[in-house]
């Protein structure tokens, strides 16, 4: 799945600290989310990218965590902050394509996807997971939506192109129900969460062009930098707390 084309956007991200808007907190605050009486011993952190995600998850429910990515340069990074942190008997990484759940494991208590459901399509990502879950487990994930219900011209033409499934909240909401979860709660990440992101971002494009010269996606990241300083009000992410209803 990795063609010579997405080989110029794997670097810039394999030197960011996230691969996409997210911070601690918000890891920490949908955490908070999870029913009280929810035990949490397993738990599969689907497109987990260098880990931003994963090292929070493990430090803050105690848990195992296998940390599924399919771009093992991420992966080794991941281990390496592992480690550092003092983590790495609990994370497990693993170098699969997370649409190919026969690969995944079973019965987790908590499955979580910051930003990278929409990869392999988000009503796809809900059906093909539920069974990765034990009843009663838990899905938190994190994805685009629209905030408005007649977004501007701008914003409209550039996801046309970067992601024609983008719809709203409710409509995933509906989804989801429909795939066999229930909503347990839901919150919009924060400005901060993006600027993290693309002040991460814009350091890394930078060393890139420097290192490589410019590329076609290099002006892509840069464009939806510019669209989301122009109609950022217009989307964001939306976090879901979802529960496996059976
Ligand atoms: C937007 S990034 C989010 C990364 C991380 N969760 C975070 O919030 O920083 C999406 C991640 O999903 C991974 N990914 C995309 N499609 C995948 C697939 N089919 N199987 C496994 N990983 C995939 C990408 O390599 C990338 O690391």
């Amino acid at each position: 799945m990795q063609s010579d084309d997405l080989q110029p956007f794997f670097e810039v991200f394999e030197d960011t600290p996230r691969q996409g808007p997210g911070s601690v907190e918000t890891t920490r605050r949908a955490l908070g989310l999870l029913p009280r009486w929810l035990r949490v011993d397993r738990v599969l952190d689907l497109g987990c990218g260098t880990g931003g995600s994963t090292l929070v998850l493990a430090r803050e429910t105690g848990a195992h965590v296998t940390a599924v990515d399919f771009h093992p340069p991420f992966l080794a990074t991941l281990r390496a902050n592992a480690e550092a942190a003092g983590l790495d008997q609990r994370i497990t990484t693993l170098a699969a394509d997370m649409a190919d759940t026969t690969a995944l494991g079973s019965d987790f208590d908590l499955l979580w996807a910051e930003g990278s459901a929409y990869s392999i399509g988000l009503e796809n990502a809900l059906q093909r997971w539920w069974p990765l879950l034990r009843s009663q487990g838990c899905l938190v994930l994190t994805e685009l939506v629209w905030f408005v219900d007649d977004p501007s011209e701008r914003a409209r033409a550039f996801f046309a192109d970067e992601y024609p499934d983008m719809c709203d909240e409710a409509t995933r909401i509906e989804q989801a129900r429909q795939a066999g979860y229930r909503l347990v709660d839901s919150f919009r990440l924060s400005a901060a969460d993006w600027h993290a992101y693309y002040a991460g971002v814009e350091r890394s494009l930078s060393a890139a062009i420097a290192r490589r010269g410019q590329h076609p996606v290099h002006a892509t990241l840069r464009r939806e930098r510019e669209i989301y300083e122009a109609c950022g009000d217009e989307y964001g992410y939306v976090c879901l707390v979802l529960q496996r209803d059976e």
